[in-house]
């Protein structure tokens, strides 16, 4: 038996974040017209006037947050983050200090307030993401990420560079943050994206925390609403952030910084794209978005599942299913995810453990032909049942398995579980263990 990671206290309000476990990520922005990822102003190297197009031409007329909220809440998401302004610059609210927003495209109106209030009618809470990349702002540097780069040389760069100063820069971000705080109620996360401090092969430097003004952002952010939660991409030293935010692959272990552990959330996507990306195919099967949660939660993580909402404002349909994929199960097996952690006993090969208390959730992954043998555990179980339709699931306690070719391997103290032949018609069955 091990004992369960404590991450270091942090500042912001973390408690509501472990215990929900899960939440959507929302990628909107203009690049939903171009329809082939949210970067793609930087992989074709799209100049400004070019791009343009898009937001001359962005007018999402079937948006309806309160649909969107309703199938967060029903997929059993508990909180939000949307996109306020990604790398492209474009911002979703009415923000004072550019023109490049939501009221000035042929919709004409702000798109964060409405959202916002039909999230929180439906009891999820509210976070914003909001880009420190802005290939917008005339006042942003050229860097190897800018969509100019590609055509530019790098001396070409650095003349159009003493054009641009960061701090005019800085500015416009400290005051679109300050306005994202100010309007829009209770935030209870931020999600800031992201720094590349070093430079290219030519000297050209990246971006970083003394380019963004980390420190005096957080400061400001902790003033403004001392509860809200930052996450680890300001390039700050590594006891600032409340949450570290590993993206697109699933961590084998609690995730640890400086080699200790850390709140942690994943981010993780549908199919191969954050923004809408019409014709990419690669969407994860059913197993696999549910095999994602429960490897999240066994390892003490959150998961944000992204989705990206069309021009018109829509969900697509393949985004709809996969959603429905959590909902379905997670309104049977919600309580071996919510409030639940990494587990103190060792996972039994083909499973993963979730825990809360004195209840224990065995994960399977695959189902095994009549029984499972558990090591460690015989003694420590009052009851068990299968989650999804509480049905008891009978066990012995052996000193030793049963199966002589398993005697060896697993010594004493061992749990047999007696399961049905059929997998149970669930994408994950989970059995519920009462401890002792
Ligand atoms: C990356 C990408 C970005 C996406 C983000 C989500 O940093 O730049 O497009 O928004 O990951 O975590």
């Amino acid at each position: 038996m091990a004992s369960i990671p404590q991450p270091a206290p942090v500042r912001g309000a973390i408690d509501w974040f472990v215990h929900d476990r899960f939440g959507m990520f929302i990628h909107w922005g203009t690049y939903a017209l171009a329809a082939r990822h949210e970067w793609v102003k930087n992989r074709e190297a799209i100049p400004d006037e070019v791009y343009r197009q898009y937001f001359e031409r962005f007018d999402p007329d079937l948006y309806e947050p309160r649909e969107w909220a309703r199938m967060a809440r029903e997929a059993g998401m508990k909180y939000f983050v949307i996109t306020t302004k990604h790398h492209e610059g474009f911002c979703l609210w009415d923000s004072a200090h550019t023109d490049y927003k939501a009221t000035n495209t042929p919709y004409g109106r702000d798109l964060i307030q409405p959202m916002v209030e039909a999230f929180r009618a439906e009891g999820l809470k509210v976070g914003f993401y909001y880009s420190l990349i802005d290939w917008h702002h005339p006042h942003f540097p050229i860097d190897r990420i800018h969509p100019m780069y590609k055509r530019m040389t790098p001396d070409q760069v650095r003349e159009a560079n003493t054009a641009r100063d960061v701090a005019i820069y800085r500015e416009y971000l400290h005051n679109q943050v300050r306005e994202l705080l100010t309007r829009f109620g209770d935030v209870s996360y931020l999600f800031f994206d992201f720094s590349y401090p070093d430079a290219d092969a030519h000297g050209i430097p990246g971006k970083g925390c003394q380019d963004w003004g980390s420190e005096e952002l957080v400061a400001m952010i902790r003033s403004l609403q001392p509860d809200v939660l930052i996450n680890d991409r300001l390039n700050l030293p590594l006891d600032q952030p409340d949450v570290h935010t590993p993206e697109q692959f699933q961590p084998r272990t609690w995730v640890e910084k400086g080699g200790r552990p850390v709140f942690w959330e994943t981010c993780q996507t549908f199919s191969g794209s954050w923004g809408y990306h019409r014709d990419e195919a690669t969407w994860k099967s059913p197993g696999q978005l549910i095999e994602m949660l429960v490897n999240t939660v066994s390892r003490g993580g959150n998961l944000l599942m992204n989705v990206g909402p069309t021009a018109r404002g829509t969900f697509d349909p393949r985004a709809q299913a996969a959603l429905r994929v959590y909902g379905d199960w997670l309104r049977l097996h919600g309580r071996a995810v919510y409030g639940c952690t990494q587990s103190e006993f060792p996972e039994p090969e083909g499973c993963r453990l979730t825990q809360n208390g004195d209840r224990l959730y065995l994960h399977f992954f695959h189902w095994p032909f009549r029984h499972l043998h558990v090591d460690g555990l015989a003694g420590r179980v009052r009851y068990a049942q299968l989650l999804h339709d509480a049905s008891e699931i009978r066990f012995k306690e052996h000193q030793q398995a049963p199966h002589s070719a398993l005697e060896e391997k697993l010594g004493g103290n061992v749990l047999t579980l007696e399961l049905p032949v059929v997998k149970p018609d669930v994408v994950v069955p989970v059995i519920e263990l009462f401890l002792k």
